[in-house]
């Protein structure tokens, strides 16, 4: 008896706050829940409930299902989802500007990096999302990006020649790989396994959590540290859906943002470092993956062909001198 007195309660406990939420928030992004943008949603999801008392229910989508890619961008003006996280390659269409952060080699490490989007040139960013009808909240962070690649162990930047490599949608990214003779290929993030698994692209470049949680270190034969680019995101909101909300949501929106950006640093740089041991240990283990850290001096000679890209860049319809000099300012 107390046992079914116990369920209708829960019943009706779930029912009332499912009834008692005046606000769905749908979250879409691309990648596995254990990397830095899957755990700090999930963290969003839970702060924001809380700080609206369950006003809002936050319901997060991750790898692909709802969306993918950039896919996302077109579905959050329509509002058919209120919320995403895309990286700055897949606002291409919208505001090319962002592919500043795609630039090979622009900065020295991601405290460089903090500052520059924290900084004028980060807000000019945040502004030209807003003129496009998006609401930006925050920049997140994934990594460096590191290169695989089951040809050829990338060591000097004569080893890409003739290689297929999956890229993003970003003409920097195809200008990255075009410089050293590689053949780039755009594709979404949610093909790229399966590319790799049947040999339709050769190696690919991504942040040790996504190579990592999306098991691309199992098809591939040699990975090479490089942290030769950025991988970051801006987590962007429907406008529709934001003015949807009254003052005191919105308010708790901003805070739970914040703390979810702060959270998702930390987790950016602990999964960073534990993810890439996983990938270490599975090399050592196996004999199946070859790992390359590059040397200072090797690291140059990439850097060296590979920023020869900057002034294709320079047109401020593309990215603008203006905000690459500014972003090489900020130490
Ligand atoms: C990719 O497409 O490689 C990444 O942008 C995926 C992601 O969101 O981290």
């Amino acid at each position: 008896m107390k046992k079914v007195i116990l369920a209708a309660g829960l019943v009706a406990a779930m029912s009332v706050s499912a009834v008692a939420a005046d606000y769905v928030l749908k979250f879409s992004h691309v990648v596995s829940e254990n990397t830095p943008k899957g755990q700090a949603a999930l963290f969003f999801e839970k702060r924001l409930e809380e700080l609206s008392k369950g006003k809002i229910d936050v319901q997060v989508y991750p790898n692909s299902q709802l969306y993918k890619d950039k896919a996302v961008l077109k579905a959050i003006k329509l509002n058919s989802v209120q919320m995403a996280c895309p990286s700055f390659s897949k606002f291409g269409k919208f505001v090319p500007q962002l592919a500043l952060f795609d630039l090979p080699f622009l900065f020295k490490d991601i405290d460089q990096l903090h500052k520059v989007q924290d900084s004028e040139v980060g807000q000019k960013l945040k502004d030209m999302v807003t003129a496009k009808g998006y609401v930006a909240l925050d920049f997140w962070d994934n990594a460096f990006k590191q290169f695989t690649s089951s040809k050829k162990a990338l060591i000097k930047p004569e080893d890409a020649k003739g290689q297929k490599f999956r890229i993003m949608s970003s003409k920097v990214l195809e200008a990255q790989f075009k410089a050293v003779g590689a053949n780039p290929q755009m594709m979404p993030f949610s093909e790229v396994y399966s590319a790799l698994q049947q040999g339709v692209i050769d190696g690919q470049e991504n942040t040790n959590s996504n190579i990592y949680t999306k098991k691309f270190y199992e098809v591939s034969k040699y990975m090479t540290v490089s942290n030769h680019g950025y991988l970051g995101y801006l987590v962007v909101m429907s406008k529709k859906f934001w003015d949807s909300l009254p003052k005191d949501l919105q308010a708790n929106v901003k805070q739970a943002m914040k703390e979810a950006t702060a959270k998702e640093r930390e987790l950016a740089v602990e999964l960073d470092k534990s993810q890439f041991a996983k990938i270490k240990e599975y090399a050592e283990k196996t004999k199946k993956l070859e790992i390359t850290v590059l040397t200072p001096e090797q690291r140059a000679e990439w850097k060296k062909v590979m920023s020869t890209i900057y002034p294709k860049f320079y047109d401020p319809k593309v990215i603008g001198k203006d905000l690459i000099d500014a972003a090489q300012k900020v130490k």
